[in-house]
């Protein structure tokens, strides 16, 4: 699962990114995006975020807005965060027992570690090109990760 704040510029793009990335590879993996906050809850991606995904050929506009919950931390093997600040607030939701692994996505991206994926929503339309590369970034090395799993 992977979460950002609003869940409807960076997480559904990841969500995207990973689904289309699994296929490829042949992984079979269950994904999902969720936000920290609940204002976005039952919307679709931003129309940026959609349109940046479909000139590379991956349609997320089937996807709706959710807020992360307790019980994801059971769920899902890996929650994954697309900043910091998403990060600390999963540590302060995180029920206990967790089973869930918690990381930042660009932690999978080979010389990436630490990184954040910015948020993109108040900035021009080229920011979020940059924001896709990110997320195929992680996203594929997180992908080559669980596939070595097995
Ligand atoms: P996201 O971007 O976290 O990448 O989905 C945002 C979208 C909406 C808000 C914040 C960030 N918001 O405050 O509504």
């Amino acid at each position: 699962m992977f979460v950002c704040l609003g869940n409807i510029c960076r997480s559904p793009l990841a969500e995207g990114a990973f689904r289309a990335e699994a296929a490829r590879i042949g992984l079979q993996v269950r994904v999902a995006s969720a936000g920290i906050g609940p204002w976005h809850v039952g919307e679709p991606p931003d129309p940026r975020s959609q349109a940046v995904a479909a000139r590379h050929g991956v349609d997320i506009s089937g996807q709706r807005g959710r807020q992360v919950k307790p019980a994801d931390f059971l769920t899902f093997d890996h929650i994954v965060a697309l900043d910091w600040r998403n990060l600390t607030e999963l540590k302060q939701i995180r029920p206990n027992p967790s089973t869930a692994l918690l990381s930042m996505l660009l932690d999978h991206a080979p010389g990436r570690a630490g990184d954040a994926v910015a948020d993109p929503y108040y900035k021009p339309d080229e920011a979020f090109e940059i924001t896709w590369s990110d997320v195929v970034a992680g996203t594929r090395g997180l992908a080559a990760k669980l596939k070595g799993e097995g």
